[in-house]
């Protein structure tokens, strides 16, 4: 399989991490400290290296540079292995730019590899927030589908653009609006359907990872809430000039698909309502493997998967099972936890990769 798994990674001037190198496992690589000691810092940092952005919202590089002494910049090095094959990989920011080198020439955009974020509070926000299950849906088929991407970018300059027309009105604000519903209507036909093709992949691969995780029967399954579904371009445009006169009055755009919603089902039963908490974790957590699932059907390779301390969510039972799963699996893993019951579930494999984290710094060296 053709895939690129993070070997070496050292950070400087990275929040609080220690200039140590990390040697990671291509499999397991459990990483242990008491909280506020860098363990999530760890994970960010392969995480910007690999997806060009952090996973924390609204972090900028201030945030991340160390806030002790006068650094300049942040450099992040890495080297990544596939199949014996190394490469060398380099970050490096300041306030004003960012620059990615690969093997030491100027890379613009590609990175090694991606990775995968799975935190403790999604489970919850995906359950109870439409608008964070509206951004996963775009960051992670983003992720696979880079067209997806720029119509999606296009889509909502387009939308300011059409509101900040709606706010001010006026006479010209008819013939704007025709302009630009011209554009809106082809990116929404194309975003609606790239969304209704990538929950119908998903969905072929929910229900076996839930079996295959928790060896429990249950079906699990996406629905996209979309008043465009199936719309073509013409007929989207012209629900727009039936809209023109009570968007004018809003002043903003009522209905598109910037309000589409997707409807998570458990035993064909809304998983938020009918579900107990831990049920929906296991149901989240399944959702999330079966699209690294899709990633590994869509590209061959698997991307990195960094489980950030969800082990707080789960019971025990429930963790060995988490961890047994990742036993069988060929991605890189790198996985966290502050609690000790559930360190001990980790310390248990035997070929994983073990590092302790104290105040940034590497006391345990894998
Ligand atoms: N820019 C920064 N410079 C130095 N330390 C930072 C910076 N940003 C965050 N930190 C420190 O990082 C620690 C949190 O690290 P984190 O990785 O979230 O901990 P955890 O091990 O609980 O995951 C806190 O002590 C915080 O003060
Ligand atoms: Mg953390």
């Amino acid at each position: 399989m053709n895939c690129w798994k993070v070997k070496k990674l050292q950070a400087q001037n990275f929040r609080n991490l220690d200039k140590m190198i990390f040697d990671f496992s291509p499999g397991i690589n459990c990483i242990f400290g008491q909280n506020g000691n860098g363990k999530t810092n760890l994970l960010e940092a392969i995480y910007l290296i690999t997806n060009k952005k952090s996973f924390r919202k609204n972090t900028s590089y201030s945030q991340m540079i160390n806030i002790e002494g006068g650094n300049s910049e942040i450099i992040l090095q890495s080297v990544f292995e596939n199949n014996q094959e190394l490469i060398s990989y380099s970050l490096r920011m300041t306030d004003q730019i960012e620059e990615r080198y690969l093997n030491n020439q100027f890379e613009k955009s590609k990175t090694p590899s991606a990775s995968v974020f799975i935190n403790p509070f999604d489970s919850y926000n995906f359950h109870t927030s439409s608008t964070f299950r509206r951004q996963w849906i775009d960051s992670h088929l983003s992720l696979i589908n880079k067209e997806y991407k720029q119509v999606l970018g296009r889509f909502q300059k387009a939308m300011r653009f059409r509101n900040s027309v709606l706010g001010l009105g006026g006479k010209s604000a008819s013939i704007q609006l025709q302009a630009i519903d011209e554009q809106v209507s082809e990116y929404s036909a194309f975003i609606t359907q790239a969304r209704l093709d990538f929950i119908k992949d998903l969905n072929q691969f929910i229900t076996p990872t839930f079996k295959a995780i928790f060896s429990e029967d249950h079906q699990l399954e996406l629905e996209l809430d979309s008043i465009f579904s199936l719309w073509d371009a013409k007929k989207i445009y012209d629900f727009y000039r039936h809209q023109e006169i009570t968007d004018l009055k809003a002043q903003m755009t009522k209905i598109g698909i910037h309000r589409d919603d997707t409807i998570f089902s458990f035993d064909g039963l809304n998983a938020f309502e009918f579900c107990s908490l831990g049920q929906q974790k296991m149901a989240f957590l399944s959702l999330i493997f079966a699209y690294i699932e899709l990633f590994r059907y869509k590209f061959t390779s698997y991307p990195i998967v960094l489980i950030d301390d969800v082990s707080g969510e789960l019971d025990g039972q429930r963790w060995k099972n988490l961890i047994q799963y990742l036993e069988t699996k060929q991605f890189q893993v790198m996985i966290t936890t502050a609690n000790e019951n559930f360190r001990k579930e980790l310390e248990r494999i035997s070929n994983s990769r073990k590092f302790l984290i104290e105040n940034g710094l590497l006391i345990n060296p894998g």
